[in-house]
C-alpha cells in the first residue's frame, strides 16, 4: 500500500512498546489511528501523549473475539474504513522446561496466536468489502524463526504467527491485500513485565527461584531487552514494508547466522534423507 496518508490503522497492544511506536509513526504519516489495548490507564496515557485528534484508543482484549469485534466497530464509527491492521499485542511467560504451567501455555498462546487470528478474522471481511486495499502486519519475533532455547509457549506462538502470515500472504495477494510478518530481535519495551496484564483466569504469574537457571535466563533477557533496539526504529521499518509490500520484516540482521544455522541443519537432514 504505497499511500498511507488519509488511511486508517488499527493497532493492538498499542499502549506500549512496539504497538505505541507503530501508532505514533502511522499518525506522523498522516493516518488515522485506533490503538487497542487491554491496559486501560496505559492506553489513555498513550493516546493523550500523541496530542492528535486522529489518534484514539479502545479497550481490546485480543484473546476474546467479541472484544476485538467491539474494538473494530468502534474504529469504523470513529474513522470509517480501516486499511492497516497490526496484530501486535503479545506477552511472554517462561520458566524451566518442566515448570511452565499449563495456564502460562494457554495465556501466551491465547494472546500471541489466537489474538492474531481474531484480528485477521475480524478485519479481513471488512477490508475485502471496502475494496480500498489493505495490509495486515502480524508481530512475530526472531523467536518465530530460530528455536533458541525452544520449548516455550513464546517460541511456539511466534513460529505459528510466521506460518500463518506466510499462508495468508499467498491467499490475499490476488485480492490486493498485503501481509507483513514482523520478526524483531530484542527491542526496548515492557515485554519483560508482561505479567502486569495477565488476567486472573490464567492464574498467577509463576515466581522463579532466584537461584534457578530459569531466573538467571530471565535476568539475562531483561538486560538484552534493556539494551535492545528503539521501538521507533522497528516502526519505521514496518512502514517501509507496508509501502513496499514486503512479507518479512527483519530488524536485527545480526541474527542472520542463527537463522542460517537452523535452515542449514534442516537442509542437511533432507539431503541425508535423499541420499538414503
Ligand atoms: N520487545 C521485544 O524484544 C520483542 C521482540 C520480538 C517481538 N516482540 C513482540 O512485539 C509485540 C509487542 O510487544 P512489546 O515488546 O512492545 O511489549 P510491551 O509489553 O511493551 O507491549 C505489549 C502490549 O500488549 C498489550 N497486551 C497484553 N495482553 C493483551 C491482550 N490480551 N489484549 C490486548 N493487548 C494486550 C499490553 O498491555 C502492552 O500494551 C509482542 O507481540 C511481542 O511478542 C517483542
Amino acid at each position: 500500500m504505497r499511500e498511507l496518508a488519509g488511511k486508517t490503522a488499527f493497532v493492538t497492544g498499542g499502549a506500549s512498546g512496539i504497538g505505541f511506536a507503530l501508532g505514533r509513526a502511522f499518525a506522523e504519516a498522516g493516518m488515522k489511528v485506533m490503538l487497542g489495548d487491554i491496559e486501560a490507564d496505559a492506553l489513555e496515557t498513550a493516546v493523550k501523549s500523541l496530542h492528535n485528534s486522529d489518534v484514539r484508543g479502545v479497550a481490546c482484549d485480543v484473546t476474546d473475539p467479541a472484544s476485538v469485534e467491539r474494538a473494530a466497530k468502534a474504529s469504523f464509527e470513529a474513522f470509517g474504513n480501516v486499511h492497516v491492521v497490526c496484530n501486535n499485542a503479545g506477552v511472554a511467560a517462561g520458566g524451566g522446561i518442566d515448570s511452565i504451567s499449563l495456564d502460562s501455555w494457554k495465556w501466551v498462546l491465547d494472546v500471541n496466536l489466537m489474538g492474531v487470528l481474531h484480528g485477521i478474522r475480524t478485519f479481513l471481511p471488512h477490508i475485502r468489502a471496502h475494496g480500498e486495499g489493505g495490509h495486515f502486519v502480524n508481530t512475530a519475533s526472531m523467536a518465530g524463526m530460530v528455536s533458541g532455547l525452544g520449548f516455550s509457549p513464546y517460541h511456539a506462538s511466534k513460529f505459528a504467527v510466521v506460518t500463518m502470515s506466510e499462508g495468508l500472504a499467498v491467499q490475499l495477494k490476488p485480492l490486493g491485500i498485503g501481509v507483513s510478518v514482523l520478526c524483531p530481535g530484542f527491542v526496548r519495551t515492557r515485554i519483560g513485565e508482561s505479567a502486569r496484564n495477565r488476567p486472573e483466569q490464567y492464574g498467577p504469574a509463576q515466581t522463579l527461584d532466584p537461584a534457578s537457571p530459569a531466573a538467571a535466563l530471565v535476568a539475562q533477557i531483561a538486560q538484552l531487552i534493556e539494551s535492545g533496539l528503539d521501538p521507533a526504529d522497528v516502526a519505521a521499518q514496518v512502514l517501509k514494508a507496508i509501502r513496499e509490500d514486503e512479507l518479512y520484516v527483519f530488524t536485527h540482521p545480526e541474527m542472520r547466522a542463527e537463522a542460517e544455522q537452523r535452515f542449514t541443519a534442516i537442509l542437511a537432514a533432507m539431503d541425508k534423507s535423499a541420499a538414503r
